[in-house]
């Protein structure tokens, strides 16, 4: 059965840490991959927008030797019908591997019946590709990420599950600031506490106190955009701004999965601080995703 990178939960700690190691060599040695996934195709299936997951995964796959397929989900029959699991099934005779920008879980993970690995680059629940790049960042800014505390502020989207997921798995204490009614899924806080320490809760100053991580996203995710004006007077207090990045310790990073509105869940101040390490995130995408691509699909051992 092909292994697959659907969600971290997925994963052990020790697994994330040596994808995280690989990621770092990666990074220093990118010349050693060069010809790591000849011959071999990637496909990328798109149900939403992006710049930094689309660029970094064909740019990804060109440096590794290999090729990738752009798929708009509309262009593909999969717009007029064909069921997910069909299209799993015929993919899986063309190409090595297939990463996912989907609305739905249940999509990501139906494409995985298929026999070629399948990543997740992004569900209305999860974001798991983002979280490689955002610990890999973390951990070139403080040396390490056992015992640091990442405070998460605004919607309790996929980037927050993913956050919740892979920080506890690393030794990270995740806190997570948004309003009622928009906080993380129970089940996803649950599972996680079982593994570390995940404190949710409305009082934003409270839990930026003391962080080493700030971090948001935007209030109103692919898909919301009928909710945009709604919650924008909602998450007002949730924004990121001098005061509450002031709140978090001397030394704090601002990390942002981007894109950004910038004035709305963050102001201009804090995404472009001496301390923001945004765009560092934003090129870790493509070296923790080589690392995905290798061990999945070039059979390098983590
Ligand atoms: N952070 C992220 O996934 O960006 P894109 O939507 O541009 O891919
Ligand atoms: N929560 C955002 C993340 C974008 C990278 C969204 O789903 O639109």
């Amino acid at each position: 059965m092909a292994k697959h990178f659907l969600a971290l939960s997925d994963y052990s700690s020790e697994e994330l840490g040596g994808l995280l190691a690989l990621a770092a060599k990666v990074k220093k040695n990118p010349g050693e991959y060069r010809k790591a996934l000849e011959g071999q195709t990637l496909g990328m299936i798109f149900q939403k927008s992006s710049t930094r997951t689309r660029v970094s995964f064909e740019v990804g796959m060109f440096q590794l030797g290999g090729h990738a397929l752009f798929l708009s989900g509309n262009d593909l029959q999969l717009g007029r019908g064909e069921t997910v699991p069909d299209t799993a099934q015929v993919l899986s005779r063309y190409l090595d591997g297939i990463m996912a920008r989907v609305f739905a879980q249940k999509d990501v993970d139906d494409l995985a019946t298929g026999t070629i690995p399948v990543i997740n680059g992004l569900s209305d629940l999860l974001h798991p590709c983002q979280v490689m790049a955002d610990l890999q960042t973390i951990q070139e800014h403080k040396g390490h990420l056992e015992g640091l505390v990442l405070t998460y502020v605004g919607d309790g989207n996929n980037m927050a599950h993913s956050l919740i997921n892979g920080g506890v798995r690393m030794g990270m204490e995740v806190r997570i600031a948004a309003p009622e009614g928009y906080q993380p899924v129970p089940e996803i806080v649950e599972a996680a506490s079982k593994l570390g320490k995940v404190v949710v809760d409305t009082d934003a100053a409270k839990l930026c106190q003391g962080a080493d991580v700030v971090y948001t996203d935007v209030w109103a995710s692919m898909g919301q955009e009928a909710e945009h004006e709604a919650r924008l007077k909602l998450f007002q207090p949730y924004q990121v701004n001098g005061e509450l990045f002031g709140k978090a310790k001397d030394d704090a990073i601002f990390m942002h999965c981007l894109p950004a509105h910038r004035g709305e869940e963050v102001t201009d101040e804090v995404v472009d601080h001496a301390r923001s390490v945004v765009f560092d995130e934003a090129e870790n995408r493509l070296h923790a995703q080589k690392a995905i691509l290798l061990h999945l699909m070039g059979g390098v051992a983590i």
